[in-house]
């Protein structure tokens, strides 16, 4: 058999670059050898573009890049290419790929601009297209698809920095009478809990808007959800299947930046422990609900709440290109669903490939 030729793209112009080199060190360590040749794409924290050819060890805390196994390389638009432009000293060198593995967190990554790349290619590409990136990315278009699929979420208000300027006071009145302290307060687009904070009164709502503006350009509000804090991943494209669910057991107030990767404490529960298994099926069924109203394709992360009180579920967000260490929720609720991590690779590169080039 032909082995493939498989880009496992990582790095990028993102605050989440570290996880995703971290990520990409155990995705280039786990695929499969005898059917994939792997090759390293990374992209630095300034967003040039380089094949690494040296050890995956090296990717975490960017050492790839004081190597000189990198040459300066690029994925081309160009569809006659499909694959790797890579700048030799002894001259131009393409090489053809089968399909792309983006290993990328955060903004340039996950939000459908690099995916629109690979779209004009033509070259499969792992996860989500363009647009189900893009919308899954932004916390307001979310919600909005969210509603109109009827999938039960926190209630929410958002508003952009422009109209902000011009009536704060209104906005702010009208949210707090709708929503009830506490608020939560986030940038629409950001990811890992950057710029996200919990407002128990107006004037840390009044500071929690100028956090989440300085990330982005439009913010969102939302209803505090006393619940337990529980995930599900989804995997594969029309048939897609969703795994068990997992728990994040609490350790800070939320699941802020800290918990997630300074202090390091977060505990996982798989399966989830503090639910009932009928509503451990009713997370399921939302994730596979909430994947397809998204148009997601591949993978993703599904992020809900059970209600402390009134044990309904409540959809949170939807990660499209989910941590991927060996101990990050995805790959781990997959392991507890029988699918071991160098399967799960297996079968993301499957799915790029069932649904082809021309998405
Ligand atoms: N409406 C809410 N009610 C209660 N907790 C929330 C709510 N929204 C967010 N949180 C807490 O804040 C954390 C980060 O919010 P989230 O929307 O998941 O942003 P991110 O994309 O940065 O992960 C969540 O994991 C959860 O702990
Ligand atoms: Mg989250």
């Amino acid at each position: 058999m032909n082995k493939k030729n498989i880009a496992v793209v990582f790095g990028g112009v993102s605050s989440e670059h570290d996880v995703s080199c971290v990520s990409a060190k155990s995705v280039i360590e786990n695929i499969k050898r005898d059917t994939y040749n792997v090759y390293m794409l990374g992209i630095s924290k300034e967003g040039r573009w380089y094949l690494y050819e040296g050890d995956p060890a090296l990717l975490p805390k960017d050492r790839w890049l004081q190597t000189d196994a990198i040459t300066p390389a690029f994925i081309s638009p160009d569809t006659g290419a499909h694959g790797i432009t890579v700048l030799r000293e002894s001259g131009v060198e393409t090489i053809y790929l089968d399909a792309v593995h983006p290993v990328l967190h955060g903004k340039n990554g996950e939000d459908g601009t690099i995916q629109g790349l690979f779209q004009l290619a033509q070259i499969p590409f792992v996860g989500c297209n363009h647009i189900a990136s893009a919308v899954c990315m932004d916390k307001a278009f979310t919600n909005m698809i969210a509603d109109v699929a009827h999938i039960r979420q926190a209630k929410w208000r958002s508003i952009i920095h422009y109209e902000y300027g011009k009536y704060a006071k209104e906005f702010l009145a009208e949210a707090v009478a709708y929503l009830g302290f506490p608020i939560f307060v986030k940038p629409a687009n950001a990811g890992s809990s950057v710029g996200i904070s919990k407002a128990k009164n107006m004037e840390e709502l009044i500071k929690a808007m100028t956090v989440a503006f300085a990330e982005d350009d439009k913010v969102v509000l939302e209803e505090f959800i006393d619940g337990y804090e529980v995930e599900c991943a989804v995997l594969g494209n029309q048939k897609a299947k969703a795994s068990t669910v997992g728990e994040i057991l609490p350790v800070n107030e939320f699941y802020d930046y800290d918990a997630k990767y300074i202090s390091g404490t977060t505990d996982l529960a798989i399966p989830a422990r503090n639910i009932t298994e009928a509503q451990i099926e009713a997370v399921r069924e939302s994730a596979i609900k909430a994947y397809k109203a998204l148009g997601c394709a591949g993978l993703a992360r599904v992020d809900f709440f059970v209600h402390k009180q009134s044990g309904e579920v409540y959809f949170n967000e939807i990660n499209t290109l989910p941590g991927f260490t060996s101990i990050s929720m995805y790959p781990k609720l997959w392991e507890a669903s029988g699918i071991r991590y160098g399967e799960l690779l297996n079968r993301l590169i499957e799915f790029a490939l069932e649904r082809g080039g021309k998405v």
